[in-house]
């Protein structure tokens, strides 16, 4: 039979540690909701001790989230133990994931402890998690540039102190695969403890072979492997999820191995984590990229509508593509709107659907064709809506080359409505002044990004902002046919946000 590899969802903790992305507890909620559906095995849900924010997140998605192993970040110390245990308790199938470094160049620089000293407290860490769930990971991080010799002595600790996970990172993508899957070789070579336990690796993408050098790892005996999706993780990601998945299926000649993740939900979970982080996916980004499945040159799409098979190594369907593009428009009623909804694989509530539904007919009076790409956007923001401190109720923007830009806008906070106008640097600027004037908040546009969701000149552009306020980063996304009403929908969406975080009320 074939091996079982287990998938180590790490998109919620290292994925997080992507530049500029801050989710809050109920989109972590979301996307694990989303990941447990897709059939992942483990789910890193975040790293406690690091904050509130993290704390929370980790319980929530531990009281709710059920299926796939939950897993906890924790640095190889009482504290951080402690504190994951306490997020993590109410998990039906709780890990604590314990790591130190054994690189001497971070036991050097970072820890300043000697190898002896490593050593002692990865047993000691363990041993206290250990005390709280039988499910404990041990990492070496930054063990692809470690001494194999103490790589060695350090995993048969961990194991004889209980550990039941032996994760190899390559925590600053360093490697290649042909190193890589041989490091692996040699541990379990050397390591008889690890035949015991499940071997895993954890691969970033510095040098763009975080894929490769996992799956030479799985070569070379691995049995679970840790990724994110659409490849999110500190500086250039973690090993991309779908990538690894569509890899060890689409290559089953090559690997023989087994997963369990659902691939039909991939495609879906790309598009809600992007949409929740604001991290577009690169159009020719493997398996989940706009351009993964398009074929462009007139002799691929001849070969294509003769036998899909000549140009198409997995098909679109098989990661939850629909293959019928069908466009609904302003006579489509409910009942082709919510059939076309489960096509696409959404299994939401009757109340979310019908609220949906009111969207999509308020859409199709502006735009002639409703495209998938529409309704997913719709969904998209329905699913991350949170409650609305701020709301607009009316802008006004006049704007020229010749022309100073102003904007007036209308904005309710609760049974309070404030109005304000301010010139700018362009209608954007303008409306933004305006509504910082009139929600009284001092915040900073930290990025912005615009794209068309389908294509057509009557397309709705989607607008991601961050803005910081108090320290923080908020992400705010915003959707209409009007650039400029997307525009402040993002921004206001971005400080509700920051509102609820605070829990203020938005009054003055
Ligand atoms: O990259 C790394 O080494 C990590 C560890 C904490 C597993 O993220
Ligand atoms: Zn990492």
């Amino acid at each position: 039979m074939a091996r079982r590899i287990w998938i180590f969802d790490t998109t919620l903790r290292d994925g997080e540690q992507t530049p500029g992305v801050a989710l809050n507890a109920e989109e972590k909620l979301e996307i694990a909701k989303q990941l447990a559906k897709m059939k992942v095995d483990v789910i890193e849900a975040g790293f406690p001790v690091a904050s509130k924010g993290d704390f929370e997140a980790v319980k929530k998605i531990a009281e709710n989230v059920k299926g796939p192993v939950i897993a906890a970040l924790a640095r190889a110390n009482f504290k951080d133990i402690d504190a994951a245990w306490e997020a993590l308790k109410y998990s039906e199938n709780p890990r604590i994931h314990t790591f130190i470094a054994s690189s001497p160049i971070h036991m050097k620089y970072k820890l300043r402890m000697s190898p002896e000293e490593v050593l002692e407290a990865a047993a000691e860490a363990v041993k206290r998690a250990k005390c709280y769930t039988a499910d404990v990971e041990f990492s070496a991080e930054d063990a692809s540039r470690s001494d194999v010799e103490f790589l060695c002595r350090l995993f048969s600790t961990a194991v004889k102190n209980g550990a039941t996970v032996i994760n190899v990172p390559d925590t600053v993508g360093y490697s290649t695969p042909e190193e890589f899957g041989e490091l692996i070789r040699t541990l379990r070579e050397r390591v008889p403890e690890l035949d015991r336990v499940v071997v895993s690796v954890h691969c970033h993408d510095d040098l763009g072979m975080a894929v490769a050098n996992s799956l030479a790892a799985v070569k070379n005996g691995a049995t679970q492997v840790e990724c994110a999706v659409n490849g999110l993780g500190e500086r250039a990601g973690n090993a991309s999820l779908e990538e690894i998945v569509m890899a060890l299926v689409t290559r089953k000649d090559v690997y023989d191995v087994e997963v369990g993740v659902d691939t039909r939900q991939i495609y879906r979970t790309s598009r809600l984590v992007s949409s929740l982080t604001g991290i577009y996916v690169q159009p020719n980004k493997a398996i989940v990229g706009a351009n993964a499945f398009a074929h462009e040159s007139g002799i691929h799409q001849h070969g294509v509508l003769a036998e899909r098979s000549t140009y198409e190594i997995m098909t679109p369907e098989s990661i939850g593509l629909p293959s019928n593009r069908i466009v609904l428009g302003k006579h489509s009623g409910r009942h082709a709107f919510f059939h076309r909804l489960k096509e696409l694989g959404y299994d939401v509530s009757e109340e979310d659907a019908l609220k949906a539904f009111e969207k999509f007919k308020d859409l199709a009076d502006r735009k002639k064709e409703v495209t998938d790409e529409d309704i997913e956007a719709i969904l998209g923001e329905q699913m991350a809506a949170i409650p609305k401190v701020l709301e607009l109720e009316y802008f006004l923007v006049s704007c020229g080359n010749q022309s100073i830009a102003t904007s007036t806008v209308r904005i309710r906070k609760g049974d309070r409505v404030v109005e304000e106008a301010s010139t700018g640097d362009g209608p954007v600027d303008a409306t933004y002044r305006a509504i910082d004037r009139a929600c009284g908040v001092a915040c900073r546009l930290v990025d912005y990004s615009i794209k068309a969701v389908s294509g057509g000149k009557d397309a709705m552009g989607e607008v991601v902002v961050k803005v910081e306020r108090d320290g923080r980063i908020y992400t705010g996304r915003g959707l209409s046919t009007d650039v400029i009403e997307a525009s402040a929908l993002a921004y206001v969406n971005a400080l509700n946000k920051s509102f609820v975080n605070s829990g203020e009320t938005g009054s003055r």
